[in-house]
C-alpha cells in the first residue's frame, strides 16, 4: 500500500527519506563513539570496528537505502556517511595507539633490566693439570719440527712387546706386566708401540719425526709414585745419520724449555730391548739446581726419562734398512713432569677431582 502513496508524492518521499537516512547516521555516529569511548580493550575494540564498519556492519546497512534517494541527496547523505565513518575512524585509530603505547610501555617495564646489579658468576672449567702438561710438551716438540701421532689403547701383543724386539718369555715383560683382554691383546704398557705403527705407515720413507702422547696401564699397586694407569709421551726420529748427539742434543733442547735454560741433563747408561745402546736421563733437581734436597735426595739429579738410538731389529720390523737408517727414540711419564714441575708430591692428586688441589692449576 505504501507504495501506491509514495508513488505519488515521489519527491515529498524521497526528501523524507534522505532526512531520515541522516538522522539515522548521525544516531549511529553518537552510539558508536558513546560505545568506543568506554572501550578499555583491544579485543573489544576490534569487535566494535567490525560492528560499525565492517562489510556486514551497522553502517553499510545504512547506506544500503542510498538507492531510494534523488540524485541530489546521495551526495549529501554520501558526505554525512563519510564524515560518520571518519569519526568512528578516528576514534577506533586513537584508541588504538593509545593501547598499543600501553603495551609498549608495559613491556619495557616488564623487561626493564638493571644494568647496575653485580652479574652472576658462571662457573668455569679449567684443562687438567696433565693436559696441560701434554699440550706444552706438545708444543715443545711441534716447534722442533715433530708431528703428532696416537695409537691405540688396546694394543696387539705384536706391538707392545714383539715388534719392539720383546719376544714372549723375554724377561724384560716382567717388568711390564698388563691387562690381558686375550693372549694376544692387552692394554699397552708404554706408548713404544706407536714407534712401530708409525715406522709401518710411513713405508720407508724419512724422515720419521713424531711424538705420540697417551694412556698407558701397568699392573702396578697405586702409592705416591706408582698408579695402574697413567700417561706417556713417545718420540721417535728415524733417518740418515741420526746420532745420539742429536738425541742429547734434542732432550736438552726440550728440557730447558721445559724446566728453565739453566736445567742440564745427564745420561746414564740403561737397558731397553728396542734401543741400543739405551740411556736414562736425569735432569738437575728443579728444587735445588742441583746442589742437593730432600727431592732429589741430595743426589742434585732427577730421572725423568728413557731413551736411547732405534735397536736395528725395530727399524727392520719397521720397514727401515738398518743399514741405512738410523734413528733415536725416547720415552717419558707425563705424570712424573708434571710432579716435579709443579711439585706435586702423591701422583694420585691428578685423578681424585679435588677441587681444592685441581683449582691451583686454574691460572697457569
Ligand atoms: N717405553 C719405555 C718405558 O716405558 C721408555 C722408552 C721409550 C725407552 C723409548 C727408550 C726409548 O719404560
Amino acid at each position: 500500500m505504501h507504495c501506491a502513496a509514495y508513488r505519488g508524492q515521489p519527491d515529498a518521499f524521497k526528501k523524507e527519506a534522505s532526512a531520515r537516512m541522516k538522522e539515522k547516521l548521525e544516531a549511529l555516529k553518537l552510539e558508536a563513539l558513546a560505545q568506543l569511548e568506554q572501550v578499555t580493550e583491544p579485543q573489544v575494540l576490534n569487535e566494535l570496528r567490525v560492528k560499525y564498519l565492517g562489510k556486514k556492519g551497522a553502517l553499510t546497512e545504512i547506506l544500503r537505502g542510498m538507492g531510494s534517494l534523488s540524485a541530489e541527496e546521495r551526495p549529501v547523505i554520501g558526505q554525512v556517511a563519510n564524515d560518520v565513518r571518519a569519526a568512528i575512524e578516528s576514534i577506533i585509530d586513537t584508541k588504538q595507539e593509545a593501547f598499543q603505547r600501553a603495551e609498549t610501555e608495559q613491556r619495557l617495564q616488564a623487561e626493564k633490566v638493571d644494568v647496575t646489579l653485580p652479574g652472576r658468576i658462571m662457573p668455569q672449567g679449567a684443562v687438567h693439570p696433565l693436559n696441560k702438561v701434554i699440550t706444552e710438551i706438545e708444543d715443545i716438540f711441534l716447534g722442533m719440527g715433530y708431528q703428532v701421532a696416537e695409537g691405540p689403547e688396546v694394543e696387539m701383543d705384536y706391538f707392545n712387546f714383539e715388534a719392539l724386539n720383546l719376544p714372549k718369555d723375554h724377561p724384560a715383560r716382567d717388568m711390564q706386566d698388563s691387562f690381558y683382554i686375550t693372549e694376544d691383546l692387552l692394554m699397552r704398557t708404554h706408548t713404544s708401540p706407536v714407534q712401530v705403527r708409525t715406522m709401518q705407515s710411513m713405508r720407508g720413507e724419512v724422515p720419521v719425526k713424531v711424538i705420540c702422547p697417551g694412556k698407558v696401564y701397568r699392573r702396578d699397586d697405586d702409592d705416591a709414585t706408582h698408579s695402574f694407569q697413567f700417561h706417556q709421551i713417545e718420540g721417535i726420529v728415524v733417518g740418515e745419520n741420526i746420532r745420539m748427539s742429536d738425541l742429547k742434543g734434542t732432550l736438552l733442547q726440550f728440557v730447558q724449555e721445559m724446566f728453565g735454560a739453566d736445567t742440564q741433563i745427564r745420561l746414564r747408561p740403561s737397558f731397553f730391548p728396542f734401543t741400543e745402546p739405551s740411556a736414562e736421563v736425569d735432569v738437575t733437581c728443579v728444587k735445588c739446581g742441583g746442589n742437593g734436597c730432600r727431592i732429589c735426595k741430595q743426589t742434585g739429579w732427577l730421572e725423568i726419562l728413557g731413551c736411547g738410538m732405534v735397536h736395528p731389529k725395530v727399524l727392520e720390523m719397521g720397514g727401515y734398512d738398518p743399514e741405512k737408517y738410523s734413528g733415536f727414540a725416547f720415552g717419558m711419564g707425563v705424570e712424573r713432569i708434571a710432579m716435579l714441575k709443579y711439585g706435586v708430591d702423591d701422583i694420585r692428586h691428578f685423578y681424585n677431582s679435588d677441587m681444592a688441589f685441581l683449582k691451583q692449576f686454574t691460572r697457569i
